[in-house]
């Protein structure tokens, strides 16, 4: 295999040098810069095979200069660079394109494990496009994890939303819950599956773009215009057009999407002819649509036009029995692509797993496990290899440590009744999860369900 090059975005300059010494004795060529003005030019220029770019920079956030770099369409393999703790911005730099993060601090056999997998990736990156492209992988209902009650409702209502032709659909949930997946596997189980499904993300554009985007544009239409372009509406015909991000539309672009809802037509730019289509359109957000409707920065119309099925994916930590599932079905998948053997996680790890919040959701875990595949050695996914914000989750207090006077009412209490209300709100904190909720209150599990179906729980 040729040279790699690596390029090192990093106001630290320490850490520059660090990379610059251990990976040029690798056999890597290495580039670093400091500032992110540099990091663009000599992405450019020097157009390196895998980029490490820190967050924090004096005058640019990475966060800001990622897009720039992906949208230069090269090949490169980004890695991103945060501080511990900030795992929102990590997973905006995922969404924004990066392959992976890394948590500051790290130490070297992190980076070695990244490294090992991209150069896995690059070098099996040319097959990989022409098997792609000759038999993509159709996301499926049987690739969505749902082993809780609200999981298995939403697929439900996805399938029979599959075989109502042209309905819209919007999904709403929290960032990495599983909106773009549920989309995806409308689409390849409805019979539109061997037509177009594209996506458009309503944030990342500008909306004169946008618009262009969309509906296309006729020669001249615009100083820019210098042939016809046809629209994704168009493109998407028969097919599916999955409006990613939709509460971030500006209000002229919303009136248009209307019109095609409600009409199913739509112009050009810079043209006055009607133009047809078939379409289903599946929105997504992770916004408040009442608020941003009570706030008028979205139609009301277009809400109600576009919920015609509305699936609201609750966060995991709602639906912690989703978890123990999740993380199987991740161990084999990361077995599969990084030629590991892991068998799963030891019990102490998936305690873990299971009381942590997870505030990137079902994204989160998905990274979490793959790093730990990495790193790990041993046949089980140990403790020590989940990162700290998991590790430092706070451990259950047994019920046997409480003591504390409670105020008792003078007009006496009912026993049955602070006996139910515990249990009720051990399970809420436990995400329904039963075997969680039984060692949260130190009792078996038969116990719990015996308790359970007394109090009709
Ligand atoms: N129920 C599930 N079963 C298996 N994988 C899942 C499930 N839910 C989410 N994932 C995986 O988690 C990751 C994040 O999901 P996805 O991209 O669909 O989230 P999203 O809701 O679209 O997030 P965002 O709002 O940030 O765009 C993906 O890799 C997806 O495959
Ligand atoms: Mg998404």
């Amino acid at each position: 295999m040729r040279k790699l090059k690596i390029l090192i975005i990093d106001d630290e300059k320490l850490i520059g040098w660090t990379f610059q010494q251990k990976l040029s004795k690798k056999g890597y060529e290495v580039l670093t810069t400091d500032s992110a003005e540099e990091g663009l030019e000599l992405f450019q220029r020097e157009d390196p095979d895998i980029v490490f770019l820190d967050n924090k920079l004096p005058k640019m956030q990475g966060l800001e200069l990622l897009p720039k770099l992906t949208s230069l369409n090269k090949e490169a393999v980004l890695v991103f660079m945060t501080a511990y703790g900030s795992i929102d911005t990590a997973i905006k730099a995922i969404k924004y394109g990066a392959y992976d993060y890394i948590a500051k601090p790290f130490n070297f056999n992190e980076i070695d494990a990244v490294l090992g997998k991209i150069k896995e990736k690059i070098s099996t990156g040319n097959e990989l496009k022409i098997l792609r492209s000759n038999q993509p992988v159709k996301i499926g209902f049987s690739n969505i994890i749902s082993q809780s009650k609200s999981m298995k409702d939403i697929i439900d209502l996805a399938k029979k939303i599959c075989t109502s032709d042209a309905c819209s659909v919007l999904l709403m949930g929290e960032s990495g819950t599983g909106k773009d997946l549920i989309a995806k596997a409308i689409h390849n189980e409805s019979n539109r599956k061997d037509k177009p499904f594209v996506t458009i993300n309503c944030s990342s554009l500008p909306e004169t773009l946008l618009e262009s985007e969309l509906f296309g544009h006729e020669r001249g239409a615009f100083t820019d215009a210098h042939k016809q372009k046809k629209g994704l509406f168009e493109i998407a015909d028969q097919g599916t057009v999955f409006l990613d991000e939709i509460g971030e539309a500006s209000l002229s672009v919303q009136v248009k999407l209307l019109n095609i809802i409600e009409n199913r037509v739509f112009r050009r730019i810079g043209n006055t002819k009607d133009i047809n289509v078939d379409i289903r359109i599946i929105a997504a957000t992770n916004q408040d649509i009442a608020s941003l409707i009570k706030t008028k920065r979205f139609r009301y119309d277009l809400y109600y036009r576009l919920k015609v099925f509305q699936i609201d994916i609750p966060p995991l930590r709602e639906r912690k029995e989703d978890i123990p599932q999740l993380i199987k079905y991740f161990i084999n998948y990361f077995n599969k692509t990084l030629r590991k053997n892991i068998l799963g996680v030891t019990k102490e790890a998936e305690e873990l797993l299971c009381m942590y919040d997870w505030p990137g959701n079902v994204r989160e875990l998905r990274n979490i496990i793959e790093h730990a595949i990495i790193l790990e050695t041993n046949e089980t996914v140990q403790k020590e290899h989940l990162p700290i914000e998991i590790k430092e989750t706070e451990a259950p207090i047994a019920i046997g440590a409480v003591d504390k006077w409670f105020d008792i009412p003078n007009e006496g209490f009912s026993l049955y009744d602070v006996e139910k209300a515990i249990i009720k709100q051990t399970l809420y904190k436990a995400g329904n999860n039963q075997t969680l909720t039984a060692k949260l209150m130190n009792v078996s599990r038969d116990t719990l369900r015996y308790k359970m179906k007394k109090y009709n729980l």
